[in-house]
């Protein structure tokens, strides 16, 4: 009964901000692309997970530390259900590794809780598909649904458990996107994206940006499905600004982009209005994911300069026969 798994990060063109309920259930939903580092950090998280008789107690581990409390409860969110529906009362150990700075905005979670989901269902013995995998993700922290498939991922809002889960738009190689993501800070962020989603009710702007979203998400799976990268990038880079504007004006405000986010922002517009064509897009932390076609990366490095990581679309994630112990 063990079992390890890896899974890569994502970044959203359509955005989940702001939930229903306990069960992460979005107010609308989401699109986004799974994503791979080119260089030496690969943005992925490798999870074993081990149910033993022998154990007393469960047990979980980051990047070696143990987790407690508030971290280690998702984890019991994403194990308990799956643990109760093999109708197996065994205690775990688990350690996950990640190879990304934690909580900078870059979705360290959503792979972690990918891992966690497909190795946790494996280990069980759980036979189930990849979309109910997702769902199980989904607990642990909602991006995470969408971070079980590779490639382009569309997260369906849904009512309840049951019907909120993601599904793959297309593979990695059926929509030619990649990113160069802008590193402004490593810092860890002040304000989890846990507690930002219950601020956004708290915004004026929070109903309009959800039935926004909800157009988006038509609009842009018919331009990935079309291969049409100039409105994929518009619509990303204005769903962004519409999810930064409700932040901004939830009570208390919340700011993810700072001075230095601004300024690439800028660049990007000026680029683009050169002829280079790339679009930004911001989860909650102040990086920046500048999208682009593949053949255009190295124009798109030189003109922001400083620290960045090339992304492309990962492939599928799944269990592998590495084991962390
Ligand atoms: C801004 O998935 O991190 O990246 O469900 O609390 O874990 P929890 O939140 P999380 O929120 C992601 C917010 C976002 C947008 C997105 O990925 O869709």
């Amino acid at each position: 009964m063990k079992s390890s798994a890896i899974a890569h990060s994502n970044i959203a063109l359509i955005k989940y901000w702001g939930r229903s309920s306990e069960l992460n259930i979005p107010m609308n939903d989401s699109i986004s692309m799974t994503k791979q580092g080119l260089g030496d950090i690969e943005l992925k998280a490798h999870t074993t997970i081990f149910f033993s008789k022998d154990y007393v107690k469960d047990v979980a581990f980051l990047n070696k530390k143990s987790l407690v409390d508030r971290n280690k409860e998702r984890v019991l969110a994403v194990v308990n259900p799956l643990r109760e529906m093999a109708g197996i009362n065994h205690k775990f150990m688990m350690a996950s590794t990640n190879d990304f700075p934690t909580q900078s905005g870059l979705a360290s979670s959503a792979a972690g809780f990918a891992a966690l989901a497909i190795a946790t269902s494996d280990a069980l013995g759980l036979k189930l598909s990849k979309d109910d995998v997702s769902k199980y993700a989904r607990l642990g922290s909602g991006s995470a649904a969408r971070s079980v498939h590779g490639g382009f991922v569309h997260w369906h809002q849904g009512v309840d458990h049951e019907t909120s889960y993601a599904e793959q738009l297309c593979g990695p190689t059926d929509f030619q996107m990649n990113a160069v993501i802008a590193l402004v800070s490593d810092e860890p962020k002040t304000t989890t994206s846990d507690s930002g989603h219950t601020l956004a009710a708290t915004s004026p702007l929070n109903n309009a940006q959800i039935k926004k979203s909800q157009e988006h998400v038509v609009e842009l799976k018919k331009a990935i499905l079309d291969d049409d990268f100039k409105t994929v990038g518009s619509i990303a880079e204005e769903n962004c600004k519409l999810m930064h504007a409700v932040m901004e004006t939830s009570k208390p405000p919340l700011y993810y982009r700072n001075q230095d986010t601004f300024k690439i922002m800028k660049k990007v517009e000026k680029a683009r209005s050169r002829g280079l064509e790339c679009y930004y897009t911001i989860d909650a932390g102040p990086n920046v994911h500048v999208l682009t076609r593949p053949e255009n990366v190295e124009e798109v490095e030189k003109m922001l300069k400083g620290k960045t990581i090339r992304v492309k679309p990962a492939g599928d994630s799944g269990t592998t026969e590495e084991h962390l112990f």
